[in-house]
């Protein structure tokens, strides 16, 4: 049987256990020109909140009854008349919170388990190692010297956009929950600083370790520390509006940034980015930082957790900071 976890009403705030329900359904069949994947991952990400949300956005709601949408990897078990995958082929797409799928293989990349496992291409060489690249690179602009400060800055995006400013010779200030979290940060990922926003406050943070104010903010929150990144730039800043988990369970209206005047006497830009749009180069995006990982210039860390049933309690980690880089769910055990 194929277990699939289904949207089961639209949350208000925080979603609780009864958002999702979870439905045993027979593996499905190929039909003529498609594929069935079977899962052995799913990725867990900020923006599910998002799409559970009745709301006019980047792509459409995920419908009340129909399968969670989220980023998926696995192995082709079975082909009828398709020309670009084969049987055994590992394949990562958007095959939703579910074990099985059968697909067109539109979407679909295959990927090389030899050059790195099945969770790392839902991660770093996934959808959020892809909006890291594009959102420092091509929205940040970065160059040698600048001053980046990111929030977020232990998770998923967070933690790549730090490590390719860093490669790119640039000064990185990290935000993110708690010492070990920070300490993460320094010592391992080699960012210049960080800020521990759950036990000091940010703008003294921001204060002390960029004197002379921001080139670009990598914006992962938004709310208050956004407003406090406001505050600090420097001439001609960039910031790259990437996300603003701080809102995202809100009952009450988004806390836009009061500090918005910056951007005039800084003639500075705030630009919004989604990831999707960059999608012709996520290939070779994706051989720049395998090869960087290969060199040990970009560390890769994903948090797994297992069973399609443990999906709620999993999901709630992301707004907790319970965990520790990408979050992934393992759905079937590889090799089964
Ligand atoms: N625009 C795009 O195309 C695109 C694509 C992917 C992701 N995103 C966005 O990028 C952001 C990061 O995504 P991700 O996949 O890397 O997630 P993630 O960082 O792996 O997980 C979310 C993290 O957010 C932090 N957090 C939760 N609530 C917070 C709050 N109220 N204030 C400050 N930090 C909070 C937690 O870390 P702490 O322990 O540090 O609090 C948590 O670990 C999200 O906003 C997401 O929506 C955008």
């Amino acid at each position: 049987m194929n277990k699939q976890l289904i949207l089961a009403k639209r949350p208000i705030g925080m979603p609780d256990a009864d958002t999702w329900t979870l439905q045993s359904t027979p593996v499905p069949e190929p039909q003529a020109g498609e594929v069935v994947i079977q899962h052995h991952y799913v990725s867990l990400d900020p923006a599910m909140r998002g799409w559970m949300n009745d709301a006019r956005s980047y792509i459409p709601p995920v419908a009340i009854g129909d399968v969670m949408r989220a980023g998926s990897i696995g192995k082709v078990i079975a082909v009828n008349g398709h020309d670009q995958f084969q049987v055994g082929d590992v394949v990562t797409g958007w095959g939703g919170v579910q074990q099985y799928v059968a697909t067109n293989g539109e979407g679909y990349y295959k990927v090389d388990t030899n050059l790195a496992p099945m969770p790392t291409y839902i991660g770093t060489l996934g959808m959020p190692g892809m909006t890291a690249y594009f959102g420092i690179l091509e929205v940040g602009k970065i160059q040698e010297g600048d001053v980046v400060l990111v929030s977020g800055a232990a998770g998923a995006v967070g933690s790549v956009v730090g490590q390719i400013a860093k490669i790119k010779g640039c000064r990185v200030i990290g935000i993110a929950g708690g010492p070990e979290k920070c300490q993460y940060l320094v010592e391992e990922l080699g960012f210049d600083a960080a800020i521990d926003y759950k036990n000091e406050s940010v703008k003294a943070g921001i204060k002390t370790h960029c004197p002379k104010g921001i080139d670009v903010y990598f914006d992962n929150v938004g709310g208050d520390i956004l407003d406090a990144a406001l505050a600090r730039l420097r001439r001609h800043a960039r910031i790259v509006i990437c996300g603003a988990i701080s809102q995202y369970n809100n009952t009450e209206p988004v806390k836009g940034p009061s500090n918005y005047l910056s951007l005039l006497v800084n003639r500075a830009t705030m630009q919004g980015m989604v990831v999707m749009d960059y999608a012709k180069g996520y290939r070779e995006a994706a051989m720049q930082m395998g090869q960087w990982m290969m060199e040990g210039r970009l560390k890769s860390k994903e948090d797994i957790y297992e069973g399609i049933e443990n999906f709620h309690e999993t999901f709630q980690r992301l707004f907790s900071g319970d965990k520790k880089g990408k979050l992934v769910l393992k759905i079937i055990e590889e090799g089964q």
